[in-house]
C-alpha cells in the first residue's frame, strides 16, 4: 500500500475502512479519539491514532452546552474540514447531528456534505430500530457507517440523563439484538457507550464488525475517548471511564501516545473504568 503523503508528510499506512475489520480479525486493537480542529489533528496524527471522530460532543466540550442536541450540520462540516487538514493516515469519521438523519433523503444529503465538504471517510449515527433503514440506505450507496449503541447522547431526554444502559437483562438482550441488526444493515463499525463490560464483550463476540468502546470495558475491539478528557481539560468531575493521560506525560503528543499504548496493550481501560 502507498504510504500517506498529506500535509504532515506521514509515512504511516493509511487506516482504511476494510482495514478496520482486518484489525478485529487479527486482534489488533483500534485506537480512536475525538478531535475538533487541525492543530490537535496533527497531534493525533503524530501519535499514530487510528481514527479521529469529529463528534457532536463538540457541543459540550467546545461550545459549552449541556447536551449535543443543538449541534448543527454546519458545525460538524466546519470542524471536520479543519480536522481533515491536520490528518494524513488517521481515518476521519464525522458525526451526523441530531435529526440530520431523520429520514433517508435527509440522511443522504447529510452524509454527502460530511464526505464531500467535511472530507470524512465514514459517518456516525446513533441507535437502531428506525435507524436501520438509514444505515441500509447509506451502506447501499457505499457510504461507510459507524453505528452507536448504549448511552446514545442524542437520546439523553428519553434516558432521563447520561445514564449507563443495558443493566437489566431485558435491556441487555435488546442491545445485543440491536448490535446484530446494525451489523446486518451494513454498518462497518459500532461504538458501544456506557454499558456493562460483560455485555459489550458479548456483543463484540457476536458480530463480525469491530466494536469501539467508551465506558464499555476492555473486551471491545478498540477504544475511543473524548480528547478533552484524555488531556484533563474537562471541567468538574471527569466521567469514571476516562483517564487524564496528560498528567505526568510532559506534552500533548506524549499523552496521546501513552493513551495509544495503553489501549493497544490492553492496560486501558481497567476494571476501575468499567461498569
Ligand atoms: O460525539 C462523540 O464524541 C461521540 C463519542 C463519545 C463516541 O459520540
Amino acid at each position: 500500500m502507498t504510504p500517506a503523503s498529506g500535509p504532515g508528510g506521514s509515512t504511516r499506512v493509511p487506516v482504511s475502512v476494510p482495514g478496520l475489520r482486518e484489525r478485529k480479525q487479527g486482534g489488533d486493537r483500534i485506537v480512536a479519539l475525538t478531535c475538533y480542529d487541525a492543530g490537535f489533528a496533527t497531534c493525533l496524527e503524530s501519535a499514530s491514532i487510528d481514527l479521529a471522530l469529529v463528534g457532536d460532543s463538540l457541543g459540550m466540550v467546545v461550545q459549552g452546552r449541556a447536551s449535543t442536541l443543538a449541534v448543527t450540520l454546519d458545525d460538524i462540516v466546519y470542524h471536520s474540514r479543519a480536522v481533515a487538514r491536520g490528518l494524513d493516515a488517521t481515518l476521519l469519521v464525522a458525526d451526523m447531528p441530531f435529526m440530520s438523519y431523520r429520514d433517508v433523503p435527509t440522511a443522504l444529503a447529510t452524509a454527502t456534505r460530511l464526505m464531500a465538504e467535511g472530507d470524512a471517510a465514514m459517518v456516525k449515527l446513533e441507535g437502531a430500530d428506525w435507524v436501520l433503514e438509514i444505515i441500509d440506505a447509506l451502506a447501499r450507496r457505499h457510504i461507510p457507517v459507524c453505528a452507536h449503541l448504549g448511552l446514545t447522547p442524542q437520546s439523553v431526554h428519553r434516558f432521563g440523563g447520561f445514564r449507563v444502559q443495558g443493566r437489566s437483562s431485558v435491556d441487555a438482550e435488546r442491545l445485543l439484538a440491536d448490535a446484530r441488526a446494525v451489523a446486518d444493515a451494513g454498518a462497518d463499525l459500532l461504538v458501544l457507550e456506557c454499558m456493562p463490560a460483560e455485555l459489550a464483550a458479548q456483543i463484540t463476540r457476536a458480530i463480525a464488525i469491530p466494536t469501539i468502546g467508551i465506558g464499555a470495558g476492555a473486551a471491545c475491539d478498540g477504544q475511543i475517548l473524548v480528547l478533552h478528557d484524555v488531556l484533563g481539560v474537562t471541567p468538574g468531575r471527569r466521567p469514571r471511564f476516562t483517564r487524564d493521560f496528560l498528567a505526568g506525560s510532559g506534552s500533548v503528543i506524549a499523552a496521546l501516545a501513552a493513551y495509544r499504548d495503553a489501549v493497544r496493550s490492553g492496560e486501558f481501560p481497567s476494571a476501575e473504568h468499567a461498569y
